[in-house]
């Protein structure tokens, strides 16, 4: 049904005229049928005006002060024929244009008076080919969701994924689908780094987790912590453990530096632990009283809080980083839960164990057989502006500089992109940008992102939870979607009866449309 007739302007921005009382929302997906032609155009609401017809500009003006008289007198106070007179003005960017069935960027605009009208899910039937396999939500228009799965592609992962939000607008629950479609899909490796505790079962009362999503042998699971389930427990081997993967937790002076090295050259593999388990004067007197005192105390105290719950043991034979990756290799959703540990700690298991999946696909490069058998994997990195704030030295920075060429991505979630260095924000191919408050950080992604998404500003300020955009350069626009409630979509894939009735009878669990 047509809801509206085009009424200009410009290839990059096309107006319609509307119905007064048509809701109209920023955002939506719109067709245009340009009859002359035979094209269809589709555009993206951008804003939407108020018009009248009449012969002079103040008109509304001075309606609305007669109405105002009116409500004071409290006399009956309607519209009336006014209302002929109103009418809308949708501004809309345009998305592109099909004819005889392909899709192309839009390089003219429709003819005067064209027939505009709400694009429904078979209008979108060409976008399935873009939209991948790791399936996260459903086509949005504005907040109505049609019932058509959008997603991501697996082979996007060592492309990098950036989750941007400000908090609560859905971040984590984006994060549990995505692992969700992995182990459905069992093609490719997920390595999900945990510290709030809410993946492996919701965190909260009413709120579910990956454990729910009963899908055997897809998910191995690691936790410092007592989980309610089968899991191993976390350790690392101090002989993984390198220099610079502390310095990504701490800051060192110069003499602190060169005390670490000289213990490494000292001791060999058992240097973290004979740091940590040596008193400070011995560790002087091995090192022929080249430091302080105090330089080594320093650096005992900080080993101390990492060697506190013993997730470090001399026996690399415990170590999890080959299991991890072992997993990966198996396609398999890897979750770490460190929800119980301290950042230092938390920090220390994130960087190891990335650097062990990315130098373990990095090995195999040179060997081209086994190196086509590795499926694309991806490492989650919850607040990940804390390492990925400089361009240069933490692995993460690497993995986002050189990732791509070995099969292994990140996928930051961030509140704040601004925190990030714009040099590794420009490597992200994939953004799923949420709701965003901040203007700085709006910014940061219109200028990073694959797609011109500067005419979506007032879209994102209007965003709300699990409403997203998915701006890369595999789909042909930004893709505006609505994110599944992650208990859901378990509940969905699950077959569990009450989800379903819960969708038939169109009742949302947090006020959403669901189908
Ligand atoms: N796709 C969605 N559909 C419906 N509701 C959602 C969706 N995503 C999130 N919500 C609602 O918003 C709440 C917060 O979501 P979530 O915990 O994922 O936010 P977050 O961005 O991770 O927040 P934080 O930055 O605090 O970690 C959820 O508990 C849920 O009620
Ligand atoms: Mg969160």
């Amino acid at each position: 049904m047509s809801i509206g007739r085009v009424v200009g302007d410009k290839v990059m921005e096309i107006r319609f005229r509307t119905g007064f009382a048509e809701n109209l929302q920023v955002g939506e997906l719109l067709v245009i049928e340009d009859d002359a032609s035979n094209v269809k155009y589709f555009v993206r609401v951008m804003d939407v005006e108020h018009g009248a017809d009449a012969d002079r500009d103040d008109w509304v003006l001075r309606e609305a002060g007669g109405l105002l008289q009116k409500d004071s007198a409290n006399e009956a106070n309607e519209l009336g024929e006014m209302e002929d007179r109103l009418y809308r003005i949708g501004v809309c960017s345009p998305l592109g244009y099909s004819s005889d069935g392909s899709f192309k960027k839009t390089k003219s605009i429709p003819a005067h008076f064209s027939r505009v009208r709400r694009a429904d899910a078979e209008d979108y039937e060409f976008l399935r080919r873009f939209l991948g396999d790791v399936e996260v939500g459903n086509l949005r228009s504005g907040d109505r969701v049609m019932n058509f799965p959008v997603g991501i592609s697996g082979l996007a992962f060592p492309h990098h994924v950036g989750i941007f939000a400000t908090t609560g607008m859905g971040k984590s629950n984006l994060m549990k689908n995505l692992a969700m479609s992995c182990m459905k899909l069992r093609r490719y490796g997920f390595l999900v780094l945990d510290p709030h505790g809410e993946y492996y079962d919701g965190g909260e009362s009413g709120k579910m987790g990956l454990r729910h999503a009963d899908l055997e042998g897809t998910l191995e699971v690691f936790s410092s912590r007592q989980l309610d389930g089968p899991h191993n427990s976390l350790r690392l081997a101090a002989g993984e453990i390198e220099i610079g993967d502390l310095q990504n937790l701490y800051e060192f002076t110069q003499a602190q530096l060169e005390c670490l090295q000289a213990a490494q050259y000292r001791y060999g593999d058992a240097w973290l632990t004979e740091l940590n388990q040596k008193k400070v004067s011995s560790v002087c007197e091995d090192m022929e009283q080249r430091f302080h005192e105090g330089t080594v105390n320093v650096i005992k105290q900080r080993l101390e809080s990492i060697f506190r719950f013993g997730l470090i043991t001399s026996d690399p034979r415990l170590s999890i980083a080959k299991h991890v990756i072992d997993c990966l290799e198996a396609s398999r959703v890897v979750l770490i839960d460190t929800s119980n540990m301290y950042e230092a700690e938390e920090l220390l298991v994130s960087t190891v164990l990335s650097r062990a999946v990315f130098e373990r696909n990095k090995s195999l490069y040179a060997n081209k057989k086994e190196f086509d058998k590795l499926p694309p994997s991806m490492i989650a990195m919850e607040e990940a502006q804390r390492v990925l704030g400089q361009a240069k030295g933490t692995i993460f920075s690497q993995i986002a500089r050189e990732g791509r060429k070995f099969k292994v991505g990140l996928c930051a979630v961030s509140q704040q992109p601004k925190l990030i260095d714009p040099e590794i924000i420009s490597q992200f191919n994939t953004l799923f940008i949420l709701g965003l408050a901040d203007k700085r950080d709006r910014e940061i992604l219109k200028n990073s992102a694959k797609q011109d998404i500067s005419q979506l500003d007032n879209e994102i300020q209007t965003l709300m939870p699990g409403e997203a955009l998915i701006a890369s350069p595999f789909t042909p626009f930004a893709i505006p979607t609505k994110i599944h409630l992650f208990e859901e979509y378990v509940r969905r894939e699950m077959g569990d009866s009450e989800g379903r009735k819960e969708r038939s009878a169109g009742k949302a669990l947090t006020g959403f449309k669901f189908y």
